[in-house]
């Protein structure tokens, strides 16, 4: 038995109270969020994950509440009892989902006392993240995130109806694994009694989700964690949740329609936002050339325009000696972008620049249709009208150009679109506009490693008609694949696998990875797919990026209970932190480099 608490229970939430609950006796209880004393009378927002209801003490209805009341500060938990009222005419608070009542309080019990919190708990307030992600648990009771995290299990619980409504099944894989190639750092754990030896955590469960397919369960899904030692940004986290699917006796078409339907489900239930099914589809050549990257923004168009061939004779140099090697040279047109300044021009050349452009030529468009630019020079009156043709260019616009080897000229003007984009407003918070990208390469050559990287994963399986290929030139195969891209973000991606050894193995192959090593790594995968493999394939969607859309959160930290900073650390925690030297010894490890204190 709670002492403290005594008989009492909670009847309901703070922020459940309405106008029909007036002249019931409740009980609350919740977290002190404001006091406020006039003179005699206090009140107290009390608030409680649901939202804040109105406690009106009066010294003269319960003199021995009121005078605990004037005890309690921010962030007590208190217990309180009384009975529901239409707050008096003139202090209705139409902004506030219980503000047409207010309890008076017969009887209150202190829970809790607080110390004051290091920032307000409020909404308003600019709070430097560091100070929130060090109190976390503080943050944490901020409305704002913890309707994202209430959001989050809501889209969650969605996902759970609606795939075991389509037969998917729950499976847990394991954590302590060996590496799962994903393309990033694994994430180690030494293993004590294997002295020496290591676990991975994975990078995703790819690997037992394909196993249980040959295992016969058909259908697999799971809200997993998935490690990856990468570079983090924005929109990633070392652990992030996946929401993975694995189907049998599947093609591509299956897996997106299935896929569409659990989207849909979750705007539905999340936002009530009904999409439209089927959700269009663009090839990965289609969108390099319109977009110049794989994850295009579709709520505005400014797309890419290939420029090469009209200006491969040209007499601006740079343009024409890339035109003549083989690069390319595109351009976008910012419509009525001419206004901009010296310094916004040099912004857009430095952002081009983070992605490799050695420049960005420009071009404003003047009144008379004339060009004001540092290259108009250059070029011929013939070649000039037929740039603004193929721009669509009208007085008042700016004209942005980049001539490169085609990764340079199309990451880093595609990455500029998605800037003016976002710097012109274009880009409209409520709008949503998915697109599936679909044939994409199987490999891309790694130069640096000087051999061919799976671009999906080396399990992913090559279009039927692109097999050949694979012997006589597998730069060109496609693969199997389908990303999902949601306003800018790939929120999902995934593929037919290989089900048959020989291709697994041919795959190996092709990637430099040598019989042996093969063994070691995937032995298992590759003695399973010769047990009777059902054509499978799957799809993993990331839980946090498409939690970050549906909520509107500008980081992934904000759709994450507990998240770690740029640099992997939890500042609550102060994980990674040493360990004794008595457990480095038990796991036979000695450091080379002392960590900094
Ligand atoms: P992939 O590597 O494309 O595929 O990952 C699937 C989705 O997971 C999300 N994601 C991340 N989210 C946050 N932080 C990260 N560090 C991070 N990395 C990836 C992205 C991505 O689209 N096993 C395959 C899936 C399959 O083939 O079925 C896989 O993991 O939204
Ligand atoms: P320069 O002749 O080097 O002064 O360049 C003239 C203009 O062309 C400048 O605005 C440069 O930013 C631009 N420029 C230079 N190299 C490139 C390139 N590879 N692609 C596009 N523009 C470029």
């Amino acid at each position: 038995m709670n002492d403290i608490l005594g008989d009492w229970k909670r009847s309901i939430y703070c922020g459940d109270l309405r106008k029909n609950h007036i002249g019931q006796q409740v009980c609350l209880m919740g977290w002190v969020h404001r006091r406020r004393d006039h003179g005699g009378l206090i009140f107290i927002d009390l608030r409680d994950r649901t939202g804040i209801a109105q406690l009106a003490l009066d010294p003269d209805r319960d003199p021995e509440a009121h005078s605990k009341a004037e005890n309690v500060r921010n962030e007590f938990v208190i217990a309180a009892v009384g009975t529901v009222s239409p707050r008096p005419s003139g202090t209705v608070n139409q902004k506030m989902a219980t503000g047409e009542v207010e309890v008076e309080i017969n009887e209150l019990r202190i829970l809790s006392t607080a110390q004051t919190p290091p920032f307000m708990l409020d909404e308003f307030t600019e709070v430097a993240e560091n100070l929130r992600l060090k109190h976390r648990y503080l943050d944490l009771r901020r409305e704002g995130i913890q309707k994202n995290l209430i959001l989050r299990h809501k889209v969650a619980q969605t996902v759970r109806n609606y795939l075991s409504n389509h037969d998917f099944l729950e499976i847990e894989t394991p954590f302590l694994t060996k590496s799962t190639p994903e393309g990033a750092r694994d994430y180690l754990v030494p293993s004590r009694v294997n002295t020496g030896q290591f676990y991975a955590l994975p990078q995703s469960p790819q690997i037992f989700k394909q196993l249980l397919m040959v295992s016969g369960f058909d259908r697999y899904f799971q809200i997993v964690k998935c490690f990856r030692d990468e570079d983090l940004r924005a929109d990633r986290q070392p652990e992030f949740t996946q929401i993975d699917c694995e189907l049998s006796f599947v093609d591509q078409n299956d897996v997106m329609a299935i896929m569409e339907g659990m989207i849909a489900s979750i705007f539905q239930e999340a936002l009530g936002v009904k999409l439209s099914l089927p959700m269009p589809r663009m090839t990965f050549p289609e969108v390099m050339d319109r977009y110049g990257v794989d994850n295009p923004d579709l709520r505005f168009e400014m797309e890419l325009v290939n420029i090469t061939e009209l200006v491969r004779d040209c007499g601006f140099k740079v343009f024409a000696d890339v035109a003549s090697k083989g690069g390319l040279v595109k351009a976008l047109n910012a419509k009525g972008c001419a206004t901009f300044s010296r310094k916004e021009l040099d912004d857009l050349t430095e952002y081009a620049g983070i992605y490799g452009a050695k420049g960005l030529a420009w071009v404003k468009i003047q009144d008379d249709h004339a060009w004001q630019s540092p290259i108009a020079k250059f070029f011929k009156n013939e070649e000039l009208n037929a740039i603004a043709d193929a721009l669509d260019a009208s007085p008042g616009d700016l004209l942005l150009f980049v001539a490169d080897q085609s990764s340079v000229a199309n990451e880093s003007l595609g990455r500029l679109r998605g800037h003016l984009g976002q710097k012109l407003g274009l880009t409209n918070p409520n709008e949503y506009r998915f697109v599936w990208v679909t044939e994409f390469p199987l490999l891309e050559w790694d130069g640096e490693e000087r051999r061919h990287v799976a671009v999906h994963h080396p399990f992913t399986a090559p279009m039927d008609e692109d097999i050949p290929l694979l012997d006589s030139d597998p730069g060109k195969a496609r693969a199997k694949a389908y990303d999902l891209v949601l306003n800018g973000s790939e929120i999902g991606g995934g593929s037919i696998r290989i089900h048959n050894q020989s291709i697994q193995n041919r795959m190996f192959d092709l990637l430099g990875i040598g019989e042996q090593e093969a063994r070691v790594k995937f032995g298992f995968l590759l003695d399973a797919l010769d047990f009777g493999a059902p054509p499978h394939g799957g799809i993993a969607f990331g839980l946090d990026r498409v939690m970050m859309i549906l909520t509107g959160a500008e980081s992934i930290r904000d759709v994450i209970a507990f998240p770690k900073t740029q640099k992997a650390t939890c500042l609550m925690s102060e994980a990674p932190g040493p360990v004794e030297e008595r457990q480095l010894r038990e796991l036979g490890i000695r450091l080379a480099v002392r960590p900094k204190p």
